[in-house]
């Protein structure tokens, strides 16, 4: 009795004081003519890690992390392209389609067992084609991805990681849907309440995501939480809906029916800055309006606390004038990609890499080819030299014929003002027939490069850091650098494709000849030629009666 007594006390303790739930909302207008909208869920648990005693955390995440010892995860599914020339950068980039990566705790012997169970029970959870993730398609970034919860002080964090992304994926209704019902209120209440599928996949950039990490909760990591962060970016263009006057029930279909009552904080933040230079107005009023100097940049946001209000809430803005294309300076980063090369033989992977401001930036530039483009590292050129004074640091891991992916890490050292571009060849090979897509002719997607650099400014730069959670800790928080992980565009090739027609032509040809041979040997083969006996003569009254009488 006494036990049961204790049992329910704690699990009243744990879940009244160790869980917390928060949600928050971004909105910024993007040069020049674009509306970013990024949702954040965030859950903590001090709980067991199988949640067991927390009445916030999804219990299905939970059992996913703890039964393949994962302290740090992230996956995102995305649609469109982020344009950091123009728009500056999101607060999570994600790379096209689906992306998954993951540490595991040093305990797990054989991470790549465990790593493609993680996949497929993932693949289950939120209807996505995860599955798919097998070794020749997975890769161990060595210097590109840095864990930012309890791993982080594990010098050897990257040989517990894995990482692979599936650029063909197309995110639909169905991975949102499994993805709502994780939080807390599901779709009933609070900011998830907007996020309607129908209105979602009518943007030009949406992209949701999943991110799990364990946190210290000492210096010395003697004790972790579990921290849940769901994310959901959205861009809409202006020019499709047709109006810069935008309000909830514009972009979302629906009005806000009030904060999720699990929530210990519901906030909306909007980036008023540009108002200076293109004025609009807001209704209703926020609740106040604060300046964030963080690391020399100087934005204006203006704050909903709407923690305690239950009715319909309409936040939206009024534009002075119709819209119109701002030219803005691109931010002090930013890259593009292409593919070279002409006819079905050689070809190469160009990435270029800008630095718009005034010192040296140090990027980790990550090229993930598949095993059937094989890149060489001896083509490697960066500015045209195969030994250039800008790579500190280099690492090169060659793929293997349906085993193994090429992956080549650059540490870049890229000079002030500047633009490096980074080429690499590659071979066409042939695959075999099974291996080929249904719609070969469509082109195979490569995935995108990724970009890991200490910016020395945050200027453009929306992310929170690793360690806060809301924006009001870090309004003036000035570091020496901001660290900030970038996908370039992905692209796509056509690799030789051996015409699949040409089967049912054959086919086809075949059965018109066997068709037409077949008739006529059938009748020489089965009719049997009789002579006609000729009878007795008819007189010619005879002949013409017998016409008659017909
Ligand atoms: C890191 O790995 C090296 C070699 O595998 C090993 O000697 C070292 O003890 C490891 N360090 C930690 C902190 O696990
Ligand atoms: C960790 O720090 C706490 C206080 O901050 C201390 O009580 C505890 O003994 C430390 N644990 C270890 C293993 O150093
Ligand atoms: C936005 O609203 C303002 C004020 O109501 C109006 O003058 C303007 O024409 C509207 N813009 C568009 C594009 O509808
Ligand atoms: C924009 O500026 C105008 C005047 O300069 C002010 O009236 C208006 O409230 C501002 N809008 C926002 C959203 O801060
Ligand atoms: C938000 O508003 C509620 C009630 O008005 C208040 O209790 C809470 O402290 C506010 N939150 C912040 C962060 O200001
Ligand atoms: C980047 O920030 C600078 C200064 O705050 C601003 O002038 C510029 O327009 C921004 N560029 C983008 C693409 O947001
Ligand atoms: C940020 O800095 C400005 C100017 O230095 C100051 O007015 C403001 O109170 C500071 N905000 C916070 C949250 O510290």
């Amino acid at each position: 009795m006494a036990l049961r007594f204790i049992s329910v006390l704690s699990i009243v303790f744990i879940g009244v004081f160790c869980d917390e739930f928060i949600e928050e909302l971004f909105i910024k207008p993007l040069p020049p003519t674009h509306l970013y909208s990024y949702f954040q869920f965030i859950t903590t648990s001090t709980a067991d890690e199988l949640f067991l005693h927390s009445h916030l955390s999804p219990r299905s995440i939970g059992e996913v992390i703890s039964r393949f010892q994962v302290e740090e995860l992230h996956l995102t599914l995305t649609e469109g392209q982020w344009r950091h020339d123009q728009w500056g950068y999101p607060v999570f980039d994600a790379a096209p389609g689906a992306e998954l990566y993951a540490w595991f705790n040093p305990r797990v012997k054989n991470i790549d067992k465990e790593w493609r169970r993680l996949s497929a029970t993932l693949s289950g959870l939120f209807c996505a084609s995860l599955n798919f993730i097998d070794n020749f398609n997975t890769i161990t970034p060595q210097m590109a991805l840095w864990p930012s919860g309890s791993m982080h002080s594990n010098v050897n964090a990257t040989t517990f990681l894995r990482y692979a992304s599936l650029p063909r994926e197309i995110v639909c209704t169905e991975n949102l849907t499994p993805w709502k019902k994780l939080l807390p209120c599901e779709s009933v209440k609070g900011f998830s309440a907007l996020l309607n599928s129908r209105m979602i996949h009518n943007t030009n950039y949406h992209s949701i995501g999943i991110h799990v990490r364990k946190v210290c909760t000492k210096d010395n990591c003697t004790d972790t939480y579990v921290e849940i962060k769901q994310t959901v970016a959205l861009v809409y263009d202006y020019k499709i809906i047709n109006t810069n006057n935008w309000s909830f029930r514009y972009l979302f279909g629906q009005g806000l029916p009030g904060a999720c009552p699990l929530a210990s904080s519901s906030k909306i933040y909007v980036d008023v800055s540009s108002n200076d230079t293109y004025p609009f107005h807001l209704s209703p009023t926020p609740d106040t309006i604060v300046t964030s100097y963080r690391g020399g940049s100087d934005i204006k946001l203006a704050i909903y606390n709407i923690s305690m209000s239950t009715e319909m809430i309409n936040i939206g803005a009024k534009y002075n004038s119709k819209y119109q294309i701002q030219l803005n300076m691109p931010p002090p980063l930013h890259f593009s990609r292409h593919i070279l090369g002409y006819g079905k033989e050689f070809g190469g992977i160009v990435t270029e890499v800008v630095n718009n401001y005034w010192t040296d930036i140090d990027v980790v530039v990550l090229e993930n080819a598949p095993w059937w483009l094989p890149i060489q590292l001896s083509s490697l050129r960066v500015n045209g030299e195969a030994k250039s004074k800008l790579v500190i640091a280099q690492y090169y891991s060659p793929g293997r014929s349906r085993q193994k992916p090429y992956h080549l890490e650059l540490l870049l050292k890229l000079p002030p003002r500047s633009t490096t571009t980074i080429t690499i060849d590659f071979e066409f090979v042939f695959l075999k027939w099974q291996e080929y897509p249904p719609d070969a002719n469509h082109g195979f997607y490569i995935g995108a490069a990724i970009i890991n650099a200490n910016l020395p400014t945050a200027r453009n730069y929306t992310s929170q850091p690793i360690s806060g959670v809301t924006y009001d800790s870090i309004i003036n928080a000035s570091q020496p650098w901001y660290p900030a992980l970038f996908r370039t565009n992905g692209a796509m090739v056509s690799l030789p494709t051996p015409d699949f027609s040409m089967p049912y032509n054959v086919i086809c040809l075949a059965c018109t000849v066997v068709a037409l041979a077949f008739g006529p040997l059938h009748n020489i083969c089965t009719k049997e030629l009789v002579l006609k006996p000729s009878g007795t003569s008819l007189s010619l009254i005879q002949k013409i009666s017998k016409m008659f009488n017909k």
